[in-house]
């Protein structure tokens, strides 16, 4: 009867993560999955999630279905992150419903525009995540890619990209990143995001903005800049939010989805987006929300939250200059400056497809075929054994 099935070949980044964990060897590193790891290599238990968790253990709450849209508290708590007091509120509402992750977030909007667009197509960064693009087809859109990642420069394309978004045809939706672009960790200039919002504007286009690391940039407001920009000029978009990185809570898959809207849609769109929920999963899951908004919720584990992130942000940055040290050192000749340029929590290391599986195969180390590395991966006792798998690959090129 499934004869005639397609073999799936893997996800490039999850099928990755199966693979590491098969290998017997007991020096290999996991640069692949974007996952936030400490010093010692352990995916955190943040402080801040511990206490709230013990406090809501000891409540004994019990366990009916939450609403389609989700946890009201929760839900005000993340208008609160991503908008702050950027709306006019007297014009524009936001719709936000609690979601299975950021990917559940982007499979509800998804799901979304595509019924009420029916012919409209989607537009992503040339390079992406890889499942924007499962995502949005899956859906049934037409996904097209506009230019961002100039390889002889390692920078962004800033003209590429306005000239791409000056001729896209009225009402297309463009998926952008806010902060800590994925897969490349390249940003636009505040002066740019200007220019593209003032393009996107011209040509009448849908932004999506995809954040699935505020806080792990330039800081929680910096890396919302985008959105409150976009809510400021009055702009009608969509945001996609995750909390996976930033609590640390990877599988509890606690995600939002915004729509700002005219004030007058809202009710229209808020129906829309509980209609595809109830479609896809019915209702969201309790206990990671939960955790989240009791943190987000209560000042003192608030503060906490954020001192624990800007020690996870300061981690990466460490790693990043100490990559950028070690790979320098070994190979002096060479120019590594351009990861420095980087931010978040991924590296775009320029290797190619072959030096990626030597690294595998020879070295054990793990990083996406696309040549990106998780910096959160590299702690001060892995770096510069990384560093030398990498010179050794590199220098056979
Ligand atoms: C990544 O890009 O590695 C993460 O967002 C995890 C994933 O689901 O791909």
């Amino acid at each position: 009867m499934f004869e005639h099935l397609p073999r799936y070949a893997g996800d490039p980044i999850l099928g990755l993560m199966s693979e590491f964990f098969a290998d017997p060897r007991m020096d290999k590193v996991n640069l692949g999955v974007g996952i936030y790891y400490d010093e010692q290599g352990r995916v955190p238990l943040l402080d801040c999630v511990a206490q709230a968790e013990r406090t809501l253990v000891s409540e004994h709450q019990p366990r009916s279905y939450l609403p389609m849209e989700g946890e009201p508290a929760y839900r005000a708590l993340v208008h609160q992150l991503l908008f702050a007091k950027s709306l006019n509120e007297r014009q524009f509402s936001t719709s936000i419903v609690q979601t299975v992750g950021g990917s559940g977030a982007l499979k509800v909007g998804a799901d979304f525009l595509r019924s009420a667009w029916p012919g409209r197509e989607v537009w992503v960064s040339d390079p992406t995540w890889d499942n924007h693009i499962g995502i949005f087809e899956g859906a049934g859109f037409k996904v097209n890619r506009y230019p961002y990642y100039d390889p002889a420069t390692r920078a962004f394309d800033y003209e590429g990209a306005l000239t791409a978004f000056k001729s896209m045809p009225a009402q297309s939706i463009v998926l952008l990143h806010p902060c800590c672009h994925n897969p490349t960790g390249i940003q636009p200039t505040r002066e740019q995001w200007k220019g593209i919002l003032d393009a996107l504007q011209a040509s009448e286009v849908t932004p999506f903005l995809d954040i699935a690391y505020q806080g792990f940039g330039q800081g929680l407001d910096d890396d919302a800049w985008v959105i409150r920009e976009c809510a400021a000029r009055g702009m009608e978009f969509l945001v996609s939010s995750s909390f996976s990185k930033t609590f640390s809570l990877y599988g509890e898959r606690v995600g939002a989805l915004s729509v700002v809207s005219r004030i007058h849609d809202a009710e229209l769109v808020f129906g829309q987006l509980k209609l595809s929920i109830r479609r896809n999963y019915s209702s969201p899951p309790i206990f990671g929300a939960a955790l989240v908004a009791r943190v987000l919720g209560t000042p003192a584990l608030r503060q906490l939250w954020q001192s624990e992130l800007a020690t996870m942000r300061s981690r990466i940055v460490q790693m990043r200059a100490q990559l950028v040290d070690g790979l320098t050192r070994l190979m002096p000749g060479r120019d590594f400056s351009f990861l420095q340029r980087q931010e978040g929590m991924f590296a775009y290391t320029g290797l190619s497809v072959a030096q990626v599986q030597a690294l595998k195969m020879d070295h054990g180390v793990y990083a996406v075929e696309t040549g990106r590395i998780c910096i959160a991966g590299l702690s001060p006792h892995n770096t510069d054994r990384v560093c030398a798998a990498f010179a050794k690959v590199m220098d056979k090129s």
